[in-house]
């Protein structure tokens, strides 16, 4: 499939706020430097391949080139509100696009911050501060063949060409994922976690499942209305604010 997300392609299809500007460049080291503190809330920047992609805890982001979708926001959340849940509104809308245009594929929310489809990571997000601004980074396994997908992942990886079978095209995906965010974004401004966390609870991969994170073994109860992680030890409820889990 021969396609691009290049502004005359994704444009058209931007239905809010979100996306605009749409700050594109072919070739960038990591989406998340294309942004900054001064960036206009809703601006988008997108690429066709990253040289330095970055993933959590520090870890590469790669895939080859047009083969992804490689995105970053910019947002300025109120001072009131805790910054880091919006990695799980990243993640919500995420799940929620792909469902809506790649047919066949419903992702859960490995929390914090992983989508999967069959238990494989299709797709992350990362959120970093730069002053009032958090850049969100949202990086989709679109196209990717079984043997262009990183071998060395931790959580087996997949694309959404893997899980159903076919292609899918990039820029209606990328379209929805920014409407969906904007959305789920203006909920949480004006309600905080709770306005998603009902729609977190249903795409929870977690929750009852056997989990070690942070130094705690036991079994998770679920995303609280913090979006911290509960996990049940022998009877005691504890609260992991972050971490990576292992289950
Ligand atoms: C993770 O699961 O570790 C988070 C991955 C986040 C990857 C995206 S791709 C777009 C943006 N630019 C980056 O360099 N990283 C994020």
């Amino acid at each position: 499939m021969t396609e691009t997300l290049a502004p005359p392609v994704v444009e058209p299809l931007i239905r809010g706020r979100f996306g605009r500007p749409y700050v594109y460049a072919r070739h960038c080291a990591s989406t998340q430097l294309e942004l900054d503190e001064g960036s206009p809330e809703g601006a988008v920047a997108v690429c066709e391949l990253q040289t330095a992609g970055r993933g959590r805890l520090g870890r590469r982001w790669e895939a080859p080139e047009g083969t992804a979708i490689h995105c970053s926001i910019a947002l300025r959340p109120p001072r009131t509100r805790h910054v880091a849940e919006l990695t799980l509104a990243g993640a919500l809308a995420t799940a929620e696009a792909i469902e809506a245009t790649a047919g066949g594929a419903a992702p859960l929310i490995k929390w914090p911050n992983d989508l999967l489809v069959d238990a494989c990571k299709v797709a992350g997000v990362l959120g970093e501060l730069r002053g009032a601004t958090v850049v969100l980074g949202i990086g989709i396994n679109v196209n990717q063949t079984a043997e262009q997908l990183p071998a060395e992942a931790r959580q087996a990886p997949a694309s959404l060409r893997t899980t159903t079978g076919r292609e899918h095209e990039r820029a209606p995906l990328l379209a929805e994922l920014l409407l969906r965010l904007e959305r789920h974004y203006d909920s949480w401004r004006e309600h905080g976690l709770d306005a998603l966390h009902h729609e977190l609870e249903r795409r929870d991969f977690l929750r009852g499942r056997e989990v070690r994170v942070d130094g705690i073994e036991g079994r998770a109860c679920g995303i609280d209305r913090l979006g911290r992680l509960e996990v049940d030890i022998a009877g005691e409820r504890r609260v992991v604010e972050s971490g990576e889990v292992r289950y």
